[in-house]
Order: structure tokens, then sequence, then C-alpha cells
């Protein structure tokens, strides 16, 4: 059953031509939600994880069941303002503008190592903002990984470049 077959794409989303790849049908599909996250959890088991870290908002679906499976932890990176404690942020720019991510500052330790997780790569300005808030708490990237890449964004060569390593289950053109 590929994956790739259970993502809608929707036109026009959230803005005239953008091609949307939307999740929400690959999970509501029993199959697809439980062959997603084992396929990630065959990768990921006998690999040395202390935490999952989940990026707001769809990476927390994926980043939660995985990190369940796994039997590690799972911490939340949410855009500004949403987490109660006391946190560290990032600011990325977007293609208008800039945006804010932020972390608990106790939700990683010095030398823990942690594995990213999002539904989805573009241009790899949020998971770097993310794998830059880690590194600041002193935690390891083991990887950085999604459900789908747009490649023709440049995403994966961005967080190549700073030496970290990158996958996913599927690619959209
Ligand atoms: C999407 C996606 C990634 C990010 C990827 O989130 O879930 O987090 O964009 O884009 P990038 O690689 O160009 O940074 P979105 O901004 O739609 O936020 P949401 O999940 O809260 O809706
Ligand atoms: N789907 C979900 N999130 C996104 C997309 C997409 O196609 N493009 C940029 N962020």
């Amino acid at each position: 059953m590929p994956i790739k077959s259970r993502i809608r794409t929707v036109p026009h989303y959230p803005k005239q031509g953008v091609m949307f790849r939307d999740i929400t049908t690959l999970l509501k599909d029993p199959v697809g939600f439980r062959v997603t996250i084992n396929e990630l959890v065959n990768r990921y088991t006998g690999v040395r994880i202390d935490r999952v870290a989940g990026i707001e908002a769809r990476g927390f679906i994926v980043g939660s069941a995985l990190a369940y499976q796994l039997g590690v932890g799972f911490v939340p990176i949410r855009k500004k303002g949403k987490l109660p404690s006391e946190t560290v942020g990032h600011d990325y720019e977007l293609e208008y503008g800039t945006d804010r991510i932020e972390i608990h500052v106790d939700a990683v330790s010095q030398g823990e190592r942690v594995l990213l997780v999002d539904d989805l790569i573009a241009t790899g300005g949020t998971a770097e903002a993310a794998c830059k808030l880690i590194e600041s708490m002193g935690g390891k990237i083991v990887e950085c990984c999604f459900v789908i890449d747009l490649p023709d964004l440049g995403g994966r060569g961005r967080l190549e470049k700073h030496g970290h390593k990158v996958f996913a289950l599927c690619e959209f053109e």
C-alpha cells in the first residue's frame, strides 16, 4: 500500500498556485496511518534516541505515535506563545515576514539524542529553526524525519548543509 497514494492534493490552498499535500486522508485510513508509523518504527528501532521532537501541528500526530511505539518521550516544538512554561525560541524567515518556534527549556538536556519529526519539509526553514533550537540546548539531532519531502523547494539540501541527516517516506514534485 503506497503511502503516497493516500495523501490528498488540494489545489490552490492556502493560496492560488499552491498544491497542498494533505495527510488527513492518510491518517483517517487505519491501514495508511499504521503503515506510516510502522515504517518509521522499523527505521528507528535499535537506534539510540532519547526524545522525539514534533513540530506543530501535524508533526505532533506523527511524532507522538512514533515516540509511543519507540518507547521514548515526546516533546512539542510550538509556534510562539503556546507553551506554558519557560521557553527558548528561534525566529525564521517565511516567504513574507518571519515566524518563531519555541520549546520548553527543560524539554531537551545536554547530550540527549533527538529525532526531529514533521509531516512535511518544503523550504526547510521550519526544520532548520527547530534543529538550531535543539542544538542550542545541547541536544544532538539523530535525523530529521518527514512523511513528505517537496524536493523542488530545497529543504533537504538546506538541512544537509548543516550536517543533518534527512529522511522522508515519499516525495511530491
Ligand atoms: C507546514 C509543515 C511544516 C512546514 C514546512 O506547517 O507542516 O511544519 O510548513 O515548511 P518549510 O519547510 O518551508 O518550513 P505550517 O506552517 O502549515 O503550520 P501548521 O502545521 O501549524 O499548519
Ligand atoms: N502541505 C502541508 N504543509 C505544507 C505544504 C503542503 O503541501 N507546503 C508547505 N507546507
